[in-house]
């Protein structure tokens, strides 16, 4: 008889502030910020930076940037911050800018659900634009270590964000297909995947967050992030830098 691969957990976190306790639990983090946090750090990686290290705060990002020579990047309130290279719209995140380079970011959610989950047994950065090479690694990494999975998706503000559910959802539909045991959320997550799936880009722009980035001007950041696999990368946190890593 054939032998079945070993059932592993995932679990759904709806905020950022539940990293760490998807970290005590020994899971693997997928953070999840769409927009924009998770889709800059994949793209500023696919662009050619060497590594993208996530600051708390914008002091610490400054100093940080300072220390390792680095491109300063961030946003509050989705702007630019004072004395900022870049802000945190994936379409800065250039080759001519990024490559060879660190790059220091901080942002509102998605940089502190990194942060808070650094002790996880793994932690991925993951987002539309690499979805299938972080569902890939994902795998191979809970399967490796015998350790359940955790979506972390970061929320606007605290609160819930659509965009993230669904990456969460399009995450949990593969996971699903190697023996996956998931929790109620990443069910719900996954039935709403499969709804929203066909027309990612307008169920996208139907959220907050999505709207607010309209409003300030960012309308093309949205368009941006709502596309599927553009990346065969994964984002891996490693001595609290993030890399890239072909799965
Ligand atoms: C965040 O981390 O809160 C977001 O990435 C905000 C943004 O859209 O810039």
């Amino acid at each position: 008889m054939k032998k079945q691969p070993t059932r592993f957990n995932v679990r759904l976190e709806m905020e950022y502030r539940k990293s760490p306790v998807a970290a005590d639990r020994g899971d693997i983090i997928v953070a999840i910020d769409v927009l924009r946090c998770s889709s800059s750090i994949v793209t500023a990686l696919a662009n050619g930076a060497e590594e993208v290290i996530p600051a708390i705060s914008l002091g610490k990002a400054r100093s940080l940037a300072k220390a390792h020579r680095a491109v300063l990047a961030g946003e509050r309130k989705g702007i630019k911050p004072e004395g900022f290279q870049l802000g945190n719209s994936p379409l800065e995140f250039k080759r001519t800018v990024v490559e060879g380079r660190t790059v220091v970011l901080t942002t509102t959610s998605g940089t502190k659900a990194i942060i808070l989950g650094k002790k996880a047994r793994g932690m991925l950065v993951g987002s539309f634009l690499n979805l299938e090479a972080t569902a890939t690694l994902c795998l191979r990494l809970a399967r490796a270590s015998r350790s359940g999975v955790s979506l972390v998706t970061a929320g606007t503000g605290g609160a819930f964000s659509l965009e993230d559910f669904l990456c969460a959802g399009a995450i949990s539909s593969r996971l699903i297909q190697h023996n996956a045991m998931l929790d109620d959320g990443c069910w719900a997550s996954a039935h709403a995947w499969i709804d929203a799936r066909s027309n990612l880009r307008s169920v996208i722009r139907e959220g907050f967050h999505a709207k607010r980035l309209d409003s300030i001007h960012f309308s093309d950041d949205v368009d941006f992030c709502a596309r599927m696999n553009v990346f065969d990368i994964a984002a891996v946190l490693r001595d609290n830098r993030i890399v890239a890593v072909k799965p």
